[in-house]
């Protein structure tokens, strides 16, 4: 049983903290870079709308019907299969391995403020160079930031729900949506960029449109709502138990989303305005960006600041959110102390981190590649890529078919009507677990659609 509940407002800062993440700011720009704008963030809004509320749904409801753990909530409301519904909630594993390397990303994040008080690279080149080194030869560094985030997120979930994780959200969010609103005002400021910024992100070309786009946008959906990582599910366990379920899925889903939109159309204004590449992958924000905000002259550096300052908050609230179902597991489960449960899962994200940040250092890295990528890659790619969509498939499958569905009724009739709940369970019984397959499939090379 949980000791702490948040507030119905507590609850949706948390969710959507963890939701808001360097999956909005940094990933989902450079996606949306890669895949050529317009049709793949129509695709990506689609999903993230409509699908991501429906999973949503489905997760807060195990949170607010189980009451427990992520593992236990399994187990518990399973009508039929217990014993193996048990094993799904191996999902709490997920975040901490997604953890491990979020937080030496956090870490580059860091070295970036440092950065933009010490001067910005003049040219792209430099800026390449400097992220190069950091990434391939500083461990000193990396380790040093690596340990920082270690220490704060680890500070934070020792004081529990309210006093660590929905205050910490209460002060970092409001800052947030400020530092984001003042650079959005400013790029709409800056005319012709704004408006080719604009014209990128939404005049949907879908001849420009791959199957593989409709799949990363869909993958990009669930990561950015943190979904199938038994961490919604565990937040909405300490859900206040008056909170309306389906309102709070569209409220989270619709700031994520807007985050992500508002993020997109400021660093596309910059680099726009000044003639930038959008280098592609990590390098669009370590990389084009820190060099545009150079040529921006004097304000260039409180831009830096603001832009890197807003991805940080972004980065250490979702940190957090990978760490609580663990740890809620094993102060559940086996009654261990809150320090001692925090305790084992941040060293184990920790080391973890460790030995990730090395696969990128060209002394270490042929010892930790496997195959063609590096452990960094490799945590990335199984986590995010097949891990998360299984974990999605697992919540939407449980709820569809293993829960008792005149309770579920119970609680969503009242809240959206029959005939929406009835489009509700058609969705997470049939059509998401067959999307997310077809997701899994392909990105594996399983199957090529
Ligand atoms: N939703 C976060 C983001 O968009 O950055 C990513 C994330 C959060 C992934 C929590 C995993 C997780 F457990």
């Amino acid at each position: 049983m949980n000791t702490s509940r948040f507030t119905r407002f507590g609850f949706i800062l948390a969710a959507v903290g963890s939701a808001v993440g360097l999956g909005n700011v940094w990933k989902f720009p450079y996606v949306t870079g890669e895949y050529g704008g317009g049709a793949f963030v129509l695709v990506y809004l689609i999903t993230a709308l409509f699908v991501g509320v429906f999973v949503l749904i489905a997760e807060l409801l195990i949170g607010k019907l189980g009451q427990s753990d992520a593992v236990t909530m399994f187990e518990n409301l399973a009508v039929k299969k217990k014993n193996l519904w048990k094993y799904a909630g191996f999902i709490v594993v997920v975040p901490l391995i997604i953890l491990s390397y979020y937080s030496v990303v956090i870490g580059w994040i860091f070295h970036y403020i440092a950065l933009s008080f010490q001067g910005l690279p003049a040219t792209v080149e430099e800026s390449k160079s400097i992220f190069m080194s950091l990434l391939t030869t500083d461990v000193k560094t990396q380790l040093m930031y690596h340990t920082v985030v270690f220490v704060l997120v680890t500070a934070i979930i020792l004081k529990g729900i309210k006093d660590g994780i929905e205050r910490i959200n209460k002060i970092l969010m409001p800052l947030l949506a400020l530092i984001l609103s003042v650079l959005f005002i400013y790029s709409v400021t800056i005319d012709g960029s704004f408006g080719k910024a604009v014209h990128f992100m939404f005049d949907a070309d879908f001849s420009k449109l791959s199957s593989e786009a409709v799949i990363v946008a869909i993958g990009q959906a669930f990561y950015t709502l943190s979904l199938g990582m038994g961490i919604i599910i565990t937040y909405a366990a300490s859900l206040p138990k008056d909170a309306n379920i389906v309102k709070s899925s569209i409220l989270i889903s619709i700031i994520d989303t807007t985050v992500a939109i508002v993020a997109g159309l400021i660093i596309f204004t910059l680099l726009f305005d000044k003639g930038a590449e959008s280098t592609k992958g990590a390098g669009l924000v370590f990389i084009s960006l820190p060099s545009v905000f150079y040529e921006f002259g004097s304000i260039g550096s409180v831009l830096a600041l603001l832009f890197f300052v807003a991805i940080a908050f972004a980065g250490v609230t979702s940190a957090i959110s990978m760490l609580e179902p663990m740890v809620s597991y094993f102060v559940n489960r086996f009654n261990y102390s809150r320090i001692k449960a925090a305790m084992i899962c941040s060293i184990f994200f920790y080391v973890l981190g460790i030995a990730a940040l090395l696969s990128n250092i060209s002394d270490y890295s042929p010892m930790l590649m496997v195959g063609d990528k590096g452990l960094f890659d490799w945590l990335d790619f199984v986590a995010s890529t097949i891990l998360v969509p299984i974990g999605g498939i697992l919540a939407v499958v449980f709820v569809g078919h293993f829960m008792d569905k005149e309770t579920i009724n119970g609680e969503l009739v009242p809240l959206m009507g029959s005939a929406l709940t009835k489009v509700w369970f058609f969705m997470v019984q049939f059509v998401i677990p067959i999307a997310l397959i077809i997701v899994i499939l392909n990105e594996t090379g399983l199957f090529k659609f």
